[in-house]
């Protein structure tokens, strides 16, 4: 039987060969960001199995549903890798009921109950958050053709209107996710980190605006 550091070597390759390019902020470098926030986060959280939170964590973009035919055929890629890579039920199993609910779904999605769901959620979110966060943002926002800011759109006006996803600017983007992160961290750990990132982007949504008004 391959040994569980073998499996997650495959698991990379895999994810490479998936994702490596991928230039709307799920490239190569964002699963490996995850990964080690992910590994970080589970060190303080004595009961999380590490095999699972680092598989994991390295194939959650994998099955998003932005990147796939729909939600169900990106779930199956995943799926098709694990069994015919993981001999262990119990262990697909629990990626797979991770990787289905992870996603931020506008907050509606149910509270995750694993613990290992956890951590890897709160690592992903907090890779939308901070400079790096604003930087995906910007990236995803222009492999759309969305541009950066329009004035004229207030946002009482946003909530009331249905938009298709290409008119929302990157910077509406902040109040319609980056900014209710925060409040959606499951780990300890990961609520003090967000804390700060979410600090450096209120300060650059100053800035943005200073600059805006021409009031810097
Ligand atoms: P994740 O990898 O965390 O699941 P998403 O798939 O939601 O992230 O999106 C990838 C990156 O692009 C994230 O940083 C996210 O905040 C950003 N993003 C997602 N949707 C939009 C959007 N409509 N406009 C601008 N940025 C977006
Ligand atoms: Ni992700």
């Amino acid at each position: 039987m391959r040994s569980k550091a073998d499996n997650i070597k495959l698991a990379e390759q895999f994810v490479k060969q998936e994702l490596e390019f991928d230039p709307t902020g799920h490239d190569w470098w964002h699963i490996d960001r995850v990964r080690k926030l992910t590994l970080e986060i589970a060190q303080k959280e004595t009961s999380a199995d590490e095999f699972i939170c680092e598989l994991t964590a390295l194939l959650h973009d994998v099955a998003d549903e932005k990147l796939n035919d729909s939600k169900q055929a990106g779930l199956d890629k995943v799926e098709n890798w694990l069994t015919g890579h993981i001999a262990d039920k119990d262990v697909i199993n629990k990626v797979m009921t991770i990787i289905a609910t992870m996603s931020f779904n506008g907050g509606q999605n149910p509270p995750m109950e694993s613990i290992e769901g956890q951590i890897v959620q709160d690592a992903d979110r907090l890779d939308a958050l901070g400079a790096i966060g604003i930087a995906r943002t910007f990236a995803y926002s222009g492999s759309k053709g969305t541009i950066i800011h329009n004035p004229e759109l207030e946002l009482s006006h946003f909530s009331q209107m249905e938009y298709r996803s290409t008119n929302k600017t990157a910077i509406y983007h902040f109040y319609e996710k980056l900014l209710k992160l925060k409040d959606m961290m499951n780990t300890t750990y990961a609520k003090e980190l967000a804390e700060r990132r979410h600090q450096f982007m209120e300060e650059y949504l100053i800035q943005f605006y200073n600059e805006w008004n021409l009031e810097d």
